[in-house]
């Protein structure tokens, strides 16, 4: 028997747009995709703080953080990461429906699970981020010494070196962090943000 056939969506009494009437915001989901090393918690922290500061509810959903918790246990395997991901997105569209200005901070390499979080969300409440810095720059950064130990053969299947990284087509917001301050590209976000109506 298919278990799914006796599960029935409940309406819920409070609505979303009455929880979302006091908080002088949209709610959104900022979904940041790059390279490991590229910058992406780094950014995603600071454009937090900047929303932080304005008086928006946010909340982040960063990487490592994340892989110790809710998805512990899953490796880098393609399908492992497809199921990560999948998680991500479906505990982001919660916050969102919360009325929160939500952040995710994951390398999301797959093109189909990025389409599919866009998916499930209601229109104009997805905004890609990618945070494009090349491989070089990123293996130069080697913030936690994983490019080196990729290349002496010690991890398997990392993204960039043996593991694919699709790069986003049309991203909303497209930051050359080699090209610019950690300054310049929040307000390139905010910037954004102000403009799409997100915030005031
Ligand atoms: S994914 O692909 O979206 O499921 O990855 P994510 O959950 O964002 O986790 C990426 C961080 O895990 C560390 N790490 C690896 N990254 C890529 N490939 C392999 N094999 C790997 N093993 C460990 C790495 O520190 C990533 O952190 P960031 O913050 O991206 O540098």
């Amino acid at each position: 028997m298919n278990q799914d056939e006796n599960i029935v969506w409940h309406s819920q009494t409070v609505t979303r747009a009455q929880k979302q009437l006091h908080k002088g915001h949209k709610p959104v989901l900022l979904w940041y995709t790059g390279l490991s090393g590229s910058g992406k918690s780094t950014i995603a922290n600071a454009v937090e703080s900047k929303l932080f500061e304005l008086g928006c509810h946010t909340y982040l959903l960063d990487g490592d953080n994340v892989r110790m918790g809710l998805n512990k246990g899953l490796t880098f395997s393609d399908e492992d990461r497809v199921e990560n991901i999948r998680r991500i997105s479906e505990v982001a569209k919660l916050f969102v429906d919360a009325g929160l200005m939500v952040s995710t901070a994951f390398i999301s390499p797959f093109k189909a699970d990025r389409a599919q979080a866009r998916t499930i969300m209601a229109n104009g409440e997805f905004v890609e981020v990618f945070i494009d810095t090349p491989l070089e720059v990123c293996e130069s950064r080697d913030p936690k010494g994983l490019y080196k130990k990729a290349r002496a053969g010690e991890i398997p299947n990392f993204t960039g070196i043996s593991s694919a990284f699709d790069i986003p087509e049309s991203p909303e917001l497209h930051i050359k962090t080699a090209e610019q301050t950690i300054e310049q590209s929040v307000e390139q976000i905010i910037g954004y943000l102000s403009q799409a109506g997100i915030i005031k």
